[in-house]
């Protein structure tokens, strides 16, 4: 974790931001995979760790605003429990290096919330994501679980929001530590994925330099010949000359910050004609979309530019028909980019989004828009010195989608569904990189891996 000093800051600013009433945050418990002591790997909850940092389950803190107290409840281990996980460091021993002097075991919480509820005091609380955590919320409070949701804390989300959007430089310093192990990973894929082998073996050994270096995946690996599919998380597929598969990955950082990469890899060894064309559209698409990245300019209109940059790239190949702009104006550019262009990154892959979309990358002026394509943009708002966040574009040939939009002629003033048909089987590409947006542009964070064409084909092709 960082010096304390960091965390005292973080929740000072806390509650000048809350100004009244009691901040509780619930930390993550052990989650069983079959049976309670089979439980899967432990992670934190990630709000929890920015404001104490405190890496262990079962920790419940509570910020009095008015009095200026914190306190941390948990409870030392038993004897019988020590037998089975040696010993660690006391609640008191913890509880200090986050800054926190003051402990209480767990049982003395509900006493805690009871008396201020008794005083008519707000309790502030987050989003939960867990079950058990909305449990212990609706015990703690003496509500249905139903209506946790209805009682979060607005003020408190858009104070967390507001601190976690802005990276330090230490933080953008442990992005770049997973950044290199996601290096690591991209090369070794680079490597190995070859014709007669299975994703899944990749995906393992992908897996396996996370784990090795100490730390774990930052999302379920994406390693795909049917890249088309935006999240296809399978890894079932056997691979075959000719393929190209995209590979979405990224590891977290010691300290739990994440990672997101993806290159397209050619199984082969080398792109065929097709695909280099494809592909050069989709790099030119980042790389104008990155360029055009600084504070003040809305990401809304970096992912039009990105959209717009892709059907200048398909019209050249004869795929549209119209100006790239109009088509983008329409909607037609969703044929072959659904998504949105990227979405903040930090201690979680899509950082903050268990707080809520709309409170991490829109605005009361900026609102999401609903329809197709545009309803997966997760961030649109104007971006600030200190955000990072991935630029993700893709084009993917989705055969259900062009056979449903080409049967009811959608869009046909600006597609060429004849042309487009002899893509159907392609596939699709992504190219991804991480970005800090700083005082006067922005920067790609972490070490150099491989891109462009020529640099991907030097490994692949090895
Ligand atoms: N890299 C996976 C995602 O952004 O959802």
């Amino acid at each position: 974790m960082f010096s304390a000093d960091i965390y005292i800051e973080r929740r000072k600013g806390l509650r000048a931001d809350i100004q009244s009433g009691l901040i509780l945050f619930l930390g993550n418990q052990e989650s069983p995979m079959n049976y309670a002591a089979n439980a899967y790997p432990f992670r934190q909850d990630s709000s929890f760790l920015y404001f104490f940092g405190l890496d262990k389950p079962n920790l419940t803190a509570l910020i009095d605003v008015d009095e200026g107290t914190e306190t941390i409840f948990g409870d030392d281990l038993t004897i019988d429990e020590i037998v089975w996980t040696g010993p660690q460091p006391s609640l008191q021993e913890i509880s200090l290096t986050t800054g926190i002097s003051k402990t209480e075991p767990s049982n003395k919480i509900k006493p805690s919330i009871d008396k201020a509820r008794r005083q008519n005091r707000t309790i502030h609380y987050l989003p939960q994501y867990r079950p058990e955590n909305t449990l212990i919320i609706a015990q703690l409070l003496d509500i249905e679980p139903a209506e946790v949701t209805d009682n979060v804390s607005e003020t408190l989300i858009r104070a967390v929001v507001t601190q976690r959007s802005k990276k330090s430089p230490k933080e953008t310093e442990q992005i770049e530590i997973a950044l290199e192990i996601s290096r690591q990973m991209q090369i070794a894929a680079m490597e190995k994925a070859r014709p007669g082998i299975y994703e899944k073996e990749i995906a393992g050994v992908m897996e396996g330099i996370a784990v090795s270096r100490g730390v774990r995946l930052a999302f379920p690996t994406i390693f795909s010949i049917h890249g088309e599919t935006l999240h296809n998380i399978g890894c079932k597929n056997l691979m075959k000359e000719g393929d190209i598969a995209v590979n979405d990955s990224g590891a977290e950082s010691p300290m739990h910050y994440a990672s997101d990469i993806t290159r397209t890899i050619p199984v082969g060894g080398k792109f065929t004609q097709q695909q280099r064309e494809i592909y050069q559209i989709v790099l030119k698409a980042q790389e104008t979309a990155i360029a055009a990245i600084k504070p003040g300019v809305e990401f809304r209109d970096i992912h039009r530019l990105a959209c717009v940059t892709l059907l200048a790239g398909l019209k050249e190949l004869g795929l549209i028909k119209t100006s790239p702009e109009e088509a983008v104006e329409a909607g037609a550019h969703t044929l072959f980019f659904q998504c949105g262009l990227g979405h903040m990154l930090g201690l979680d892959v899509h950082d903050m989004e268990a707080l809520g979309e709309e409170f991490i990358g829109y605005t009361d002026k900026i609102k999401r828009r609903m329809e197709f394509g545009w309803q997966w943009l997760r961030l649109a708002k104007a971006l600030e010195a200190g955000y990072v966040l991935t630029v993700e574009p893709g084009v993917y040939f989705i055969p259900e989608l062009i056979d449903r939009w080409s049967s009811e002629q959608k869009f046909s003033e600006f597609i060429n569904y004849n042309k487009v048909e002899k893509y159907r089987s392609f596939g699709g590409i992504r190219i991804e990189d991480d970005i800090l947006v700083t005082d006067n542009g922005c920067r790609i964070l972490g070490p150099k891996i491989p891109k462009h064409l020529n640099e991907v084909e030097a490994i692949t092709s090895k």
